[in-house]
């Protein structure tokens, strides 16, 4: 079954899951991965679908040993066990790292987000954003793409927990539309309240 294929059919099944119309386009899987730096060590990818930004990864000289690849759905979790064989592809919820294993130490130099926040409850959203930069060395930023016109995670939940977003760019040609944003944490993690 061609990506497509598998990405409507799973879209069909799960709308509010997938969040999408379509698998993301080249240039916005350059502009999500354009600031990875191999040397930086295993890179993080959460709800990476068919692979687009996988590829991209690749493309940029990540080893597919270095990947990490979590994504909810197991029709897609199997396509990317098949793409990308020695990469580790996890099948489970992003906003659960921990119970699926991840290591709870530092070992990822940045991450990578296809998820669609903006269907996402806040908790779950803050849920996933304080596992995914608990695992990410000094320094390492989370970059997550969306289609509105803002950043997807509210900035008084940003402000609240210590992270900060800044607008990575913009991708006009891309089907929607889409802007990347890189979240970094602003304050040393001991001092974000979680449930506060
Ligand atoms: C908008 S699609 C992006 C797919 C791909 N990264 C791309 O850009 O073409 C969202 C992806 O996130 C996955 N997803 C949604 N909720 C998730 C969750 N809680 N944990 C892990 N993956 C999730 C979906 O199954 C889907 O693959």
């Amino acid at each position: 079954m061609s990506n497509m294929s598998l990405f409507l059919r799973t879209l069909l099944t799960n709308p509010r899951m997938v969040g999408a119309i379509a698998p993301s386009g080249t240039m916005l899987a350059e502009l999500m991965t354009s600031e990875v730096d191999p040397s930086a060590g295993p890179v993080l990818e959460l709800g990476p679908g068919t692979g687009a930004f996988t590829e991209a990864l690749l493309a940029r000289g990540v080893c597919e040993k270095d990947l990490t690849l979590v994504e909810y759905a197991d029709s897609f979790a199997s396509m990317l066990r098949r793409r990308f064989p020695t990469a580790r592809v996890v099948c489970a919820d992003a906003a659960r790292l921990r119970a699926h294993g991840l290591p709870e130490e530092a070992p990822f130099g940045c991450a990578i987000s296809g998820l669609p926040l903006l269907n996402m409850s806040p908790k779950t959203v803050i849920a996933i954003l304080t596992g995914v930069s608990s695992r990410l060395r000094e320094g390492g930023a989370l970059y997550q793409f969306t289609y509105g016109m803002r950043c997807p995670v509210p900035y008084r939940l940003l402000d609240r927990f210590g992270f900060k977003a800044t607008l990575h760019g913009r991708v006009l040609r891309n089907f929607p539309p889409a802007r990347v944003y890189k979240i970094v944490r602003r304050k040393p993690l001991h001092c974000a309240v979680i449930g506060r």
